[in-house]
């Protein structure tokens, strides 16, 4: 069981500095399956779902390296329709293989995924997607057996939901589908655009990103590019909230503020001071006046992510006699975290999708297990500020979204021991 020993309580000072981000990584990373030739992707985080991802494309046919936050990649003509369970399970993001192979080969055989176990996360939006474009859809021993008859045409499609990875599966099938594709109530998220302005520089067509229709006008073939991924919204939050809680002082450079403006307005919010540099440096200080509780529920984007509201939840944990309140509209399973914040003295209630936060004056060390990647990154900053040594286990979880995190935390002012 890999483990992390936390010593608090610290006060975190100084400059971190923001990696490329995970979740627009993983489907550029992917859609390299539609490209010809050699691309350069740069920017690229240092993470287990990266190295998994690299796994399966090699898997697939491609040739693939890793060096310095660069990902290399040559191409095949020759693109395998198998994706191996092992590799699928493991990450939620790699059914996103679907579409590409489809696009390329016609015919895809694809595991279930996995991932977080934040709720059923079906993947029938995709599924009804790739019906709209004439897919024959099918489910054998575990795989989900996808297959055209002929050439793929595009379609008009409206999902059910904005899911992020539906809207991703279905531009990339669409980009190299025959004529135009019209996708309605798509998610609009940053990483969606970063996705259509990769698609678009290796010679798709892809209009309309970040507006909730996208307009995909198919091309014959795409060719290899040289792309630098955004910066990582998520990682952004989890640091603001590290800093929030242990009242502290620090610079955040290669963000991008625009993207972050969910997390932004509520630490300002609740009563600290967020200052913007400029479009990629961001100083958050706390100047020691009274801190509110807040009442937020989480939302597609440019609502509050989903993604952040576990380390939120740390920060209002610890707002003494203050109450407050965090609803979770996106998954149905995403307080997992609660428990264990509450071993650690923490005084949170669940009821159905609301948790309610009473404000403490201090978390206690304890032993946790963190069940997921956002949760376990909740609990890791619970630590930073809880009186001795908080024993972290499972911490695999926080290695698959967090570049170098004990490094960066280390020089912030954390002390961990192992
Ligand atoms: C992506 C992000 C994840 C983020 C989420 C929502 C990556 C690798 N992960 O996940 O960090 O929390 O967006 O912003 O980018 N759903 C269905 N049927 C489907 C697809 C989704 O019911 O076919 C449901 C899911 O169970 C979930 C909700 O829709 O409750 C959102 O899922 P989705 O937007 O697809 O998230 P992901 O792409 O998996």
């Amino acid at each position: 069981m890999s483990k992390l020993v936390v010593k608090g309580p610290v006060r975190l000072e100084g400059r971190v500095r923001i990696s490329g981000a995970k979740n627009a990584a993983l489907p550029i990373l992917i859609a390299t399956i539609l490209l010809k030739g050699e691309s350069v992707i740069t920017n690229v985080p240092n993470l287990t779902d990266i190295m998994t991802t690299i796994r399966l494309l090699r898997s697939l046919g491609l040739k693939a390296e890793f060096t310095n936050n660069t990902v290399t990649i040559m191409g095949t003509n020759d693109v395998r329709h198998i994706a191996p369970y092992e590799l699928i399970t493991n990450m939620r993001a790699s059914f996103l293989v679907a579409g590409p192979i489809l696009a390329r080969v016609g015919f895809a055989k694809v595991p279930y995924p996995g991932g977080c176990a934040i709720g059923t996360r079906p993947v029938d939006i995709h599924l009804n997607g790739f019906r709209a474009f004439g897919i024959d859809i099918r489910v054998e021993h575990g795989f989900v057996v996808l297959k055209s008859n002929g050439k793929i045409r595009g379609s008009k499609y409206t999902l059910d939901f904005p899911s992020v990875g539906a809207t991703q599966n279905l531009m990339m099938l669409a980009s190299l589908a025959e004529g135009t594709s019209v996708l309605k109530n798509v998610a609009k998220e940053p990483e969606i655009e970063d996705l259509a302005a990769f698609l678009n520089q290796a010679g798709a067509n892809v209009q309309g990103a970040g507006t909730d229709t996208i307009r995909i006008e198919g091309v014959p073939e795409m060719i290899n590019v040289n792309y630098p991924v955004i910066p990582d919204r998520i990682e952004t939050a989890t640091y603001l909230c590290a800093v929030a809680i242990t009242r502290g002082d620090v610079i955040l450079e290669k963000v991008n503020t625009a993207q972050i403006q969910d997390i932004i307005k509520v630490l300002r919010k609740v009563g600290y001071t967020l200052e913007e540099i400029d479009d990629e440096t961001l100083h958050i200080s706390y100047d020691g006046g009274d801190l509110k509780g807040v009442n937020i529920k989480t939302e597609p984007f440019p609502g509050f992510s989903t993604d952040n509201q576990a380390m939120l939840m740390s920060v209002l944990a610890m707002i003494d006699g203050e109450k407050s309140s965090i609803t979770e509209t996106i998954f149905e399973n995403r307080f997992m975290h609660v428990n264990e914040l509450n071993r650690m003295g923490a005084n949170i209630e669940v009821d159905g999708r609301k948790a309610v936060i009473h404000g403490v004056r201090n978390l206690s060390s304890s032993a946790v297990k963190m069940m997921d990647l956002r949760g376990g990154a909740a609990l890791l900053i619970a630590g930073l500020v809880a009186d001795g040594d908080t024993v972290l286990y499972n911490t695999y979880h926080i290695l698959r979204g967090y570049e170098d995190i004990t490094g960066k935390f280390i020089k912030l002012g954390a002390k961990f021991a192992h």
